[in-house]
């Protein structure tokens, strides 16, 4: 049995830094849910479709292209707010649930583990997960790391623009009826508010650490 660390919470408070250096530090198999919601978002908006309506939303989840997972065209405003959208729909999330539960069944690569960050990680993908954390910081500071994060990829954001729409799609993301955005009841919070990358990756790793290793030894002797 794998090994799993789940990590949620809202855009852009590191949980996807916070997990990629967890999955490195472990030898983990790292999965990026959020990323098949944006990529199911582009499918429908390249196919000229409705993000709010189930059928175009199904047939853009069924036509996801995982090579694209890189591809910073999955990474701009519209197509956050469009796979809020397309999250929203059950019948996606049922779509989407088999991925993601194939990864952490199984990771890649012979990995004894997986981490898998997003939403509903530790709450309805993975509620058995080994290590739990939820990861949150203000509104203010998730705008400025989403702006640096675009910038970054040569794309140019109006800050005010960006906490408006981080704002829009936390109150979406924890308002909806499925699958709604909250830490599990076993989960540890992590505020990175006043925390730089490499402070808060090693306040998750204490946080996860005697979980993970006790899994872990767990998992070699069974
Ligand atoms: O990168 P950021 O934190 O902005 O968002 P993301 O993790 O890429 O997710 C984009 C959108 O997909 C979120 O706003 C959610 O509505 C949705 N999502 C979800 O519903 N469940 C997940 N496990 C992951 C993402």
């Amino acid at each position: 049995m794998s090994v799993i660390i789940a990590v949620d919470g809202p855009a852009a408070s590191g949980k996807g830094t916070i997990s990629r250096r967890l999955a490195k530090h472990f030898h983990f198999a790292h999965m990026d849910s959020g990323a098949l919601y944006r990529l199911t978002a582009l499918a429908v908006l390249e196919a000229s479709g409705d993000p709010t309506l189930e059928a175009d939303a199904l047939s853009g989840a069924a036509t996801i292209d995982l090579s694209r997972t890189g591809d910073p065209a999955i990474r701009t405003g519209e197509i956050g707010v469009a796979a809020s959208k397309v999250s929203a729909i059950p019948a996606v999330r049922a779509a989407l649930h088999d991925y993601q539960l194939a990864f952490i069944t199984n990771p890649p690569g012979d990995s004894k583990g997986a981490v898998m960050d997003g939403r509903d990680i530790g709450t309805v993908i993975a509620p058995h997960a080994q290590a739990k954390l939820f990861i949150e910081a203000s509104p203010e500071v998730r705008a400025h790391r989403r702006w640096l994060e675009l910038s970054g990829m040569g794309i140019e954001k109006d800050k005010t623009m960006l906490l408006a729409e981080i704002l829009a799609r936390d109150e979406a993301d924890r308002t909806r009826p499925i699958s709604p955005l909250r830490p599990a009841g076993d989960a540890a919070l992590l505020d990175t508010t006043n925390l730089d990358i490499n402070a808060a990756f090693a306040a998750a790793l204490a946080l996860v650490s005697p979980r993970v290793e006790g899994a872990l030894k767990e998992r070699h002797r069974g």
